[in-house]
Formats: structure tokens, C-alpha cells, sequence
């Protein structure tokens, strides 16, 4: 069976400056993989390899066993019907309650019935548990609503695959455990398979089943939470120090 993802000795560079140079990494059905890494250390990057929105120069992208920068146009926004996105700022529509929010890429992408699309919202809004906030409009959220938004938004289309960009950045500490908790919860009762960057070490530890940390666009190391709190690689020291996990 090939793995959910997969990133094979992906190089990238934007005009000359190489943000990725040979990057590996995968995430098997199931498995929450991490990347973790510093501000501009190309993490957003890699999942737009993900959506196929940027090609490798050098080096593949699969989904699901295929290439995606081998798809066509059509095939390519089939795959990225089949995964799921969440934006480091919700980038829900201001415009339109939460209801609405969930409901428009059904309406607008599939030809479900409107008592289907009802039924969807609101199973969707509960696994986030914001079935009370469902007729708000965004300004009423607060930041770490937004993000259960998002969140929900980004799962109903029953994806295969789920990517959050910095999931609990930008929140207070409190509504970054809820949100990491939430990432735990959802894997548990839907088991779809997570790619999650993030700078935030603390969260990686909790959240990953398996871990990537990228710096100066290599993998300079990788395993479970267990074996990077373990690792004598320098880089990873500075992020364990930086939150606390070693004196
Ligand atoms: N469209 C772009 N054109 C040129 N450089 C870019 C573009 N997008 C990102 N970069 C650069 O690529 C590097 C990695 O960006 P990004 O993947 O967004 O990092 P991260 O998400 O880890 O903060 C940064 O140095 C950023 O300035
Ligand atoms: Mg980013």
C-alpha cells in the first residue's frame, strides 16, 4: 500500500533563494505527521507542494499513490476535493454566518439535496462542538472559534487527507491546548490522516504521532514525539529548551 502522502527529495526554490532542498517526508493513513520549523522555514510551502498550487523543480509529490504534478487540471481539483485545508488565519467569509460558511463549497461543489447539506453542517459543527455558535457571523467569534470554523469547514467533504497550517499559533495559550486537543479528538473519531506545521513545539509533542523538523529547507531530523525528545540534534535541543521540555 503506498502512504496517504509522500514527498520524495522535493527541491524548491523561489527565483534563486532554495526554500526546500530535498525534502522526504510521509504520512501513512491514520498518522498525524508534524513538520516543524522555524518562521519562513518553508512549512506553508510544503503544503502547497501538497495542492499541487507549487510544483518541485526536483523530486515528487503523491497523493494517494499518484504524482500530483502529473494531474491535469481536472484530476488536479478532484485531488484537492479529497483534502482538506486549514488556513493559519480561517479565512472564513466575513459576509456569511457560520452556517453559511460550511455550507457554501457544498453548494457550490457538489449537487447534494439542502436537507443533506443541513445534515453535514451540522454534524460537522459538532465534532468541533460549535453547534450553539451556528447562525453567528465571524466577528462574533472569538479567534479560537474561528478556528474550529475552519476546521469543521475544512471536513465536509469528508476529506482523506487534512493539512493545518499553524493550528494553534496566534491563540492564547489556554485556546492553543483546546484547538491541539480538538486536532486529537477529530483524529481519533475520523481517523483521517493529518499534515500539520507548526513552530510550536510543544504542540508537535502532543499532537504527532510522527515528527519532521525542517531547517534551512533539509529534514535534519525525524521520529516520534518520544525520539525527538531524545535527539541530540542541535536543532531540536534549541526547540525542546525554547518550551520548556529541558534545562
Ligand atoms: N510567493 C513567494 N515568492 C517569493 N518568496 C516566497 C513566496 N512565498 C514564500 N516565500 C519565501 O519562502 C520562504 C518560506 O516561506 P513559507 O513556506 O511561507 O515559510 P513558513 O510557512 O515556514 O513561515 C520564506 O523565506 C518566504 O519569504
Ligand atoms: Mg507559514
Amino acid at each position: 500500500m503506498h502512504p496517504v502522502m509522500e514527498m520524495r527529495d522535493v527541491e524548491f526554490a523561489f527565483d534563486q533563494k532554495k526554500i526546500l532542498d530535498g525534502v522526504s517526508l510521509r504520512a501513512e493513513q491514520g498518522d498525524r505527521l508534524v513538520v516543524l520549523g522555524t518562521s519562513g522555514s518553508g512549512k506553508s510551502t510544503i503544503l502547497r507542494q501538497i495542492l499541487g498550487i507549487l510544483h518541485p523543480q526536483r523530486g515528487s509529490v503523491f497523493f494517494q499513490g499518484q504524482e500530483v504534478a502529473k494531474l491535469e487540471r481536472r484530476q488536479l481539483s478532484q485531488m484537492r476535493g479529497r483534502i482538506g485545508m486549514v488556513f493559519q488565519y480561517a479565512a472564513l467569509v466575513s459576509s456569511l454566518n457560520v452556517r453559511d460558511n460550511l455550507a457554501l463549497p457544498l453548494e457550490e461543489l457538489t449537487d447534494k439535496p439542502a436537507d443533506e447539506i443541513e445534515k453535514i453542517v451540522d454534524e460537522k459543527l459538532a465534532l468541533v462542538e460549535l453547534t450553539e455558535a451556528k447562525m453567528k457571523m465571524p466577528a462574533e467569534l472569538s479567534g479560537g472559534m474561528k478556528k474550529r470554523v475552519g476546521i469543521a469547514r475544512a471536513l465536509v467533504h469528508e476529506p482523506e487527507l487534512i493539512l493545518f497550517d499553524e493550528p494553534s499559533a496566534g491563540l492564547d495559550p489556554v485556546t492553543a491546548v483546546v484547538i491541539d486537543d480538538l486536532i486529537l479528538d477529530l483524529s481519533a473519531k475520523t481517523n483521517v490522516t493529518a499534515v500539520i506545521v507548526t513552530h510550536l513545539m510543544q504542540s508537535a509533542l502532543k499532537i504527532a504521532t510522527q515528527m519532521a523538523m525542517l531547517n534551512e529547507g533539509k529534514i535534519v531530523a525525524e521520529g516520534t514525539p518520544d525520539e525527538m525528545r531524545a535527539s541530540s540534534n542541535e536543532i531540536v535541543q534549541d526547540f525542546l529548551a525554547a518550551a520548556g521540555e529541558k534545562s
